[in-house]
């Protein structure tokens, strides 16, 4: 019989070792209900028959992540947990418990954890508000890229979907992405394009895990949120051609916010400390280039840390995508036109070549 105000939690690992390690750690800090899944087909077993979960721990357990994912009837699984490198299980855990520990406070345990700022525990909301704002990212992007690959939108879905629900978390991030459904805005397309380059860019180089993907997503989500102007320009390319061209000398306030919308980005995500710093970075400087030819600050990306340039890259491949018309896209045609020589400063210098198996764009 469990008690009342014991937190209770399901380890979910194959490696019997780290599961026990994990229990142990957590009932002698914690003093909860532990139990352990040690295979797959164990699982739905044990969750239907031991609700409800307060917390579930999966370590390198993707597969079973993404079943629960499909599994809304399953009721009273407040939180999830997913660590993919056994090497960040002492770190992940210890975060848990500092977390348990600080809703808990000396008194009552409540059934919730309740600091939604705390992103790494994306709550299984019942809601199907992420899975409405990825249909109309779907439905406006397919109709922006026609030839886009089903095969490859199809695989990467989970990942945006997952980023949407972090979104949804947060009502100022929110409503801000639900503005843009009322703006005759290519921010949904650009999004939605910027999310299956940089997620089918991590694949290629060997880099893809389930948590950088949906990092990445997130990252696609929110770069272009704060850049309004898409009611007067078709793409942000044409925006900040017009900037170049200093079409908006006379009107500062435009561009400032041109200049500062990846700063203006980062903001909406200040104070979530569990999102890796590339993420701020790629948000605040996804406009800066190899050899400073980018702003907001003419500053090299030589030493930006490798997903932040994974974006920076995919970003390039975006704009010259949203500057064809979509019947005309060919993007081996895109491809050998771009100079990814610039990059060979960079830490992606090894890769470079593997970037002509981009097949987000059917020929
Ligand atoms: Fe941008
Ligand atoms: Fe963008």
């Amino acid at each position: 019989m469990v008690a009342v105000n014991k937190f209770n939690i399901l380890i979910c690992s194959q490696d019997q070792s780290t599961s026990s390690h994990c229990a142990v750690i957590l009932r002698d800090q914690l003093n909860c209900d532990v139990d352990e899944c040690l295979h797959h087909s164990f699982f739905n077993l044990i969750v239907k028959n031991r609700p409800p979960y307060d917390v579930i721990i999966f370590i390198k357990e993707q597969f079973l992540v993404n079943e629960l994912k499909t599994q809304r009837e399953i009721n009273g699984i407040n939180h999830i947990i997913e660590i993919e490198n056994t090497s960040l299980v002492n770190d992940q855990l210890q975060k848990l418990i500092n977390k348990l520990k600080i809703t808990n406070g000396d008194q009552g345990l409540p059934k919730k954890i309740t600091n939604q700022n705390n992103l790494l525990y994306s709550s299984l909301a019942q809601s199907d508000t992420a899975n409405e704002l990825f249909y109309n990212f779907e439905k406006i992007s397919r109709k922006r890229y026609p030839k886009i690959n089903e095969k490859v939108s199809n695989e990467y879905r989970s990942y945006i979907i997952q980023a949407l629900k972090i979104c949804e978390i947060n009502p100022t991030i929110l409503r801000k992405i639900e503005s843009h459904f009322d703006l005759s805005s290519n921010y949904l397309s650009h999004s939605y394009l910027m999310a299956l380059t940089s997620i089918r860019l991590l694949n290629i180089f060997n880099l893809l895990t389930p948590l950088n993907a949906v990092y990445m997503a997130l990252t696609s989500l929110l770069h272009d949120l704060e850049f309004s102007l898409a009611k007067k320009f078709k793409t942000e390319t044409e925006a900040i051609t017009a900037l170049e061209n200093g079409k908006f000398d006379h009107d500062p306030q435009v561009s400032k916010i041109i200049l500062y919308h990846g700063e203006n980005a980062a903001k909406l995500i200040e104070g979530s400390k569990d999102i890796p710093s590339w993420v701020k970075q790629a948000l605040i400087k996804h406009h800066e280039r190899p050899k400073g030819k980018g702003f907001p600050n003419g500053e090299d990306i030589q030493n930006f840390e490798v997903e932040s340039l994974i974006f920076i890259l995919s970003h390039v491949i975006a704009d010259q995508i949203d500057m064809i018309h979509p019947e005309n896209l060919n993007l081996q045609h895109i491809l050998k036109k771009i100079n990814f020589a610039d990059f060979e400063t960079t830490s992606l210098r090894n890769n470079l070549h593997l970037v002509q198996k981009l097949d987000i764009i059917n020929s």
